[in-house]
């Protein structure tokens, strides 16, 4: 591995924790919070990739709206005009894992330069992480909604590499999504890997240079293991 001289992190899984807003769905559908979030979360994906294999690009908060209707319209659950919007509004809100403001102080204060690289739309991007009082510790939050197609798709790979101003190779790239990972390492960027949930990771013909459990790992890999 090359010298890193920044980080890029995805949002979704990796710094937020999507399944914060269970708490949320459990408050209008009690005893289902958990099982709302998990198909939500894997609908919101699945309509991601398919509107960008059919060049139908939307934001993310709407794919998040239609991937809530889907998941109610599913488990047969009465989703109200209401509950819709103020579930959707708490996906703007999401919250940290809890490691996760320490250990982006400790990367900030080794001089690398951080970035999040998302799915979200710019406002969704810039809500979530405000809410979190984390926008401090980063150099750019970078929407796919400039160039119109979500991750996996190599376009967005590449907007993050241009707005970083660095070469690939130099960029850490930092997924707990396993399919992110991937296609992060097709574009070319060294990849980290967050193995929150003891997964397997995807078969998709790349494999990540680093794996950690949780986001406070890093620092010391970095520290002791990574030139920079
Ligand atoms: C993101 C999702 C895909 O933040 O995790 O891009």
């Amino acid at each position: 591995m090359k010298a890193i001289k920044g980080i890029i992190f995805d949002l979704y899984g990796t710094l937020y924790d999507v399944h914060s807003v269970a708490r949320h769905c459990s408050e209008h559908f009690p005893g289902r919070g958990l099982e709302i979030s998990m198909i939500w979360r894997q609908k919101q994906l699945e309509y991601t990739w398919l509107r960008s294999l059919m060049g139908h690009y939307l934001p993310f908060e709407e794919a998040t709206d239609d991937a809530l209707r889907y998941t109610c319209s599913h488990l047969k659950l009465m989703l109200t005009n209401d509950v819709r919007t103020t579930l959707c509004n708490e996906y703007l809100k999401i919250q940290p894992y809890p490691e996760v403001p320490a250990a982006l102080a400790e990367l900030q204060a080794m001089d690398l330069p951080l970035a999040i690289l998302s799915n979200g739309s710019v406002r969704s991007i810039h809500s979530v992480v405000s809410h979190s009082g984390l926008e401090g510790h980063f150099a750019h939050l970078i929407s796919v909604e400039h160039v119109k197609v979500f991750k996996p798709h190599p376009d967005v790979y590449a907007l993050a590499e241009n707005t970083m101003g660095l070469h690939r190779s130099e960029i850490l790239f930092v997924s707990s999504n396993a399919w992110d990972a991937s296609g992060a390492r097709h574009f070319g960027y060294p990849v980290c890997w967050v193995n929150r949930a003891d997964s397997s990771f995807e078969e998709l013909g790349q494999q990540p240079d680093h794996i950690v459990s949780r986001l406070d790992d890093l620092p010391l890999w970095l520290g002791q293991a990574v030139p920079r």
